[in-house]
């Protein structure tokens, strides 16, 4: 069945990366991201961001897409970063971290840039303490993958790619 990207398809602007150049995807990871790796591997596992980034890299040449990486320890540098990628890119990949449960600034960039968004969470947060369940993206996600270490990551992106040309194929 045919889903049509929430933030395209009212304003009929060209898709960032053109309605038909490369698919563009940034990859956004929040707080402590950096860490990944050494920071409770037993719940987040032992790859490395830095590994994550590279995969996703490569993964994006091989499905022809353009992948862009980004991580901040601040809820201003994520918003800033989300505001830049105006009118670049298809779809953003988001991993808020703990900025899933509180933000309110960051959702209001994803509206305010009308860009799909897939949110990302290496763990279940559905497993996890109660204050983890809410996520102020949740309603305006596109999409959200969760529980699969880093593999939700590579899952996002293929679910990106999916959706992009879905789109372009109905606008075209
Ligand atoms: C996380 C889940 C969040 O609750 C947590 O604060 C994180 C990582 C995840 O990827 O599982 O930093 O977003």
């Amino acid at each position: 069945m045919a889903t049509r990207v929430k933030g395209r398809q009212k304003t009929g602007e060209a898709a960032a990366g053109g309605a038909s150049g490369p698919i563009t995807v940034l990859v956004i990871h929040g707080p402590n991201l950096n860490l990944l790796g050494e920071r409770e591997p037993e719940i987040y596992g032992r790859t490395r961001l830095a590994d994550i980034d590279k995969e996703l890299k490569q993964l994006g040449r091989e499905l022809e897409m353009k992948v862009e990486t980004f991580q901040s320890n601040s809820e201003g540098g994520i918003v800033d970063r989300i505001q830049k990628a105006r009118g670049k890119c298809d779809v953003l990949i988001l991993n808020p971290g703990a900025y899933t449960h509180t933000s309110v600034a960051i959702r209001d960039a994803i509206q305010a840039v009308s860009i799909p968004v897939i949110e990302v969470h290496l763990s279940n947060v559905y497993r996890r303490e109660p204050f983890r369940h809410h996520s102020t993206i949740a309603d305006i996600a596109h999409g959200r993958i969760m529980g699969f270490g880093a593999e939700s990551y590579s899952l996002a992106l293929r679910a990106a790619r999916t959706m992009v040309e879905e789109s372009r194929r109905q606008s075209g």
